[in-house]
């Protein structure tokens, strides 16, 4: 099959994963252009990377260059505009975290795609790990029981010279805090375990960054299947730490990182009497795999040469991005939540403070 064409769009911190995690896939895609408003980081980038084509404006990389997979790695503000133009152009999408700043900008998004593409992917890269599918296949295979409980901790550290960046902190272009920003990659994993979510209730503020949105979130949510989780996003937390814990019947699960895992990050503490069964399935299932963009990059190209939606697709995306506006509902307007309430006619679906953030 010939080579999948790709473009990167954006060449800042995160483009750098992107294009390495392309380049180790050389039978798969080729990156033959690159996009940048910024001339001098787009030429590095290019020069380092050794990528043929630059361009300082998509619509043109777009029409000169036909690729059939796009990367945007560009700051959340632009997402929405730049989906659209792609998918338009007929090229399927890999957009960063967060996929766009509003629910209702998603929807719109969702709709753009073509039932047999093109497709838009979200980067939530820690879905794809060896211990997450592990974690997965155990739960459906019975092994460990009813999910009951769960904590999922994001306390990381942002000093106040990283919202100097003009876009940060600011609901017009981050769309969020931590909340949005750094818990949200936890928030989806613990989604992809836990399943769809019914309630949340949260408290937001801002405790030591001066910016427009929260430096600290902390939530209550419970699922449908049951099980409650305690969730907090942070960035002025100075021992930093991602952490994921699920306590089902049979066993507690635990997952202890920074900004990525492997295997050694993964803990298993079966219950009394389950010490054999659920040591040899934890044993069994998949292993080697760390959480990388690389990782899920191989099933986005797999989902593409299948004819099928990469992962993680607008559905999944939307489960999580309805958490943060959740979150942010609950939190401004001081009452739980519910899926239902974050319709078209709430503030929340069309902007993440709502009316206006009440502190
Ligand atoms: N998945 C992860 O673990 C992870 C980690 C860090 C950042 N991110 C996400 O990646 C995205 C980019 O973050 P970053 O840290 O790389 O930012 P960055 O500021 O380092 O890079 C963004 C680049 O986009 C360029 N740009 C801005 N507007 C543009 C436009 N209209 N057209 C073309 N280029 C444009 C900028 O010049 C800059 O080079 C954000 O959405 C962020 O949340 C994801």
């Amino acid at each position: 099959m010939p080579r999948i064409r790709a473009a990167i769009v954006g060449t800042g911190n995160i483009a750098h994963f992107h294009v390495k995690a392309l380049q180790a896939l050389p039978d798969e895609v080729e990156v033959v252009a690159a996009v940048d408003i910024d001339s001098a980081r787009l030429m590095e980038f290019c020069a380092s990377h050794r990528i043929g084509h630059r361009y300082a404006d998509i619509e043109q990389m777009l029409a000169s260059q036909r690729p059939e997979l796009v990367h945007l790695c560009t700051p959340p503000g632009v997402h929405h505009a730049q989906v659209l133009v792609c998918l338009q152009a007929g090229a399927s999408v890999v957009v960063e975290k967060p996929p766009t700043l509003t629910l209702h900008e998603l929807d719109e998004l969702a709709a753009a795609q073509g039932p047999a593409g093109p497709w838009l992917a979200t980067v939530f890269q820690h879905q794809f790990g060896s211990g997450a599918q592990r974690l997965r296949s155990m739960m459906a295979d019975g092994v460990l029981g009813r999910p009951l409980l769960a904590v999922c901790n994001t306390t990381w550290l942002r000093t106040q010279d990283y919202f100097d960046a003009p876009w940060r902190g600011r609901w017009d272009t981050e769309g969020g805090g931590p909340t949005m920003g750094h818990g949200i990659h936890q928030m989806d994993l613990l989604g992809s375990i836990l399943g769809d979510w019914e309630e949340v209730s949260a408290v937001v503020r801002q405790q030591a960054r001066m910016m427009e949105t929260e430096d600290v979130s902390l939530a209550h949510v419970i699922f449908a299947n049951g099980a409650v989780a305690s969730v907090v996003n942070s960035v002025v937390s100075p021992r930093e730490e991602s952490y994921l814990r699920f306590d089902f019947e049979r066993a507690t699960v635990e997952l202890t990182h920074l900004y990525g895992y492997g295997d050694d990050d993964w803990r298993i503490s079966p219950a009394p009497g389950f010490e054999e069964q659920v040591s040899a399935a934890w044993k069994s299932a998949s292993h080697g795999i760390g959480s990388s963009h690389g990782a899920q990059f191989q099933a986005v190209i797999h989902g593409l040469r299948t004819g099928s939606a990469p992962p993680v697709t607008t559905a999944d995306a939307r489960r999580t991005m309805q958490l943060v506006a959740g979150i942010y509902a609950s939190a401004f307007q001081r009452r739980r939540i519910r899926p239902a309430d974050l319709g078209p006619d709430s503030p929340f679906y069309s902007r993440m403070d709502g009316a206006g953030a009440r502190w």
